[in-house]
């Protein structure tokens, strides 16, 4: 469980979080919506102490991450996966090397230990014959899942995705959707994902929070969201095409 207590965050002037407060669960889907620019990277960001913030708290199972020395937050970091909008695979490395670089640093498993645990993660995400490739071999779809396989080598107890289908078709991206949602009810994690996908809200967002310009306007789960009555939150699912197209087919 991560919870966010009145999260504050401005570059020079600009304020982009304005007092976010929420409660991401274990063992669940824990979207982030908005519009480009509404704050999600940024609070991502914040969560995982990439950049200072104002004031507020973070915790990660009660633990204030916000007041940590930088030792204590290299110990919760150990537990954090991540994956990033490109991917942010090391090109010059074989996905074999991606994988194994975590794992070299953050664990004392020798050479084989490691091989075999690169394994059980390539497998887990039904990656086969990949270890001697580069990304640039692998169709984008493909690298999406290295890099998950890369996020769960030292079994994390929460993972961050900062729109993890971006760039991808719409049935690769479901294929991705349902690997998280798979992954995260099988070890229990903590998983916070920033999308603006109305496909994935649908599919897998188990609890969701809604921001416009930095302030949490709205939060439940994927069966409230069709029935809210809040303005923004309708502007924002039916601004979305596959919703236009919905729309447009029924009336
Ligand atoms: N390092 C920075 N310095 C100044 N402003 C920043 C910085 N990082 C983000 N911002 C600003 O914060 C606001 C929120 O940005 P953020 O990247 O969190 O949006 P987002 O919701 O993730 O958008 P998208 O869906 O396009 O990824 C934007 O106005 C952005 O310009
Ligand atoms: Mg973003």
């Amino acid at each position: 469980m991560i919870e966010i207590k009145e999260l504050r965050k401005s570059f020079g002037e600009k304020l982009v979080l304005e007092s976010l407060s929420t409660t991401f669960s274990s063992g669940k889907i824990n979207l982030i919506i908005g519009r480009s620019g509404s704050g999600k990277t940024v609070a991502i960001k914040s969560m995982l102490g990439l950049h200072s913030i104002d004031s507020g708290g973070i915790y990660f199972d009660n633990r204030n991450f916000s007041v940590m020395n930088d030792k204590e937050r290299k110990e919760i970091r150990k537990e954090i996966g991540m994956v990033f909008q490109g991917g942010a695979l090391f090109d010059s490395m074989t996905i074999e090397e991606n994988l194994s670089v975590p794992l070299i640093m953050f664990s004392k498993k020798n050479k084989s230990e490691i091989l075999d645990r690169v394994n059980f993660c390539l497998d887990r995400v039904n990656l086969v014959n990949v270890n001697k490739l580069f990304p640039s071999d692998l169709s984008g779809g493909m690298q999406k899942r290295v890099a998950i396989a890369r996020a769960i080598v030292l079994n994390p107890k929460y993972l961050f995705c900062d729109e993890p289908n971006s760039g991808l078709d719409p049935y690769t991206a479901t294929i991705i959707d349902e690997l998280l949602k798979e992954i995260t009810y099988e070890y229990n994690i903590t998983t916070v994902i920033n999308t603006h996908d109305m496909n994935s809200v649908m599919q897998i967002g188990d609890q969701i929070i809604f921001i416009k310009e930095g302030k949490k306007m709205w939060e439940g789960h994927k069966e409230e969201i069709m029935n809210t009555n809040n303005k923004y939150l309708n502007d924002f699912i039916f601004s979305s095409e596959i919703f236009k197209r919905l729309k447009k087919s029924i009336s």
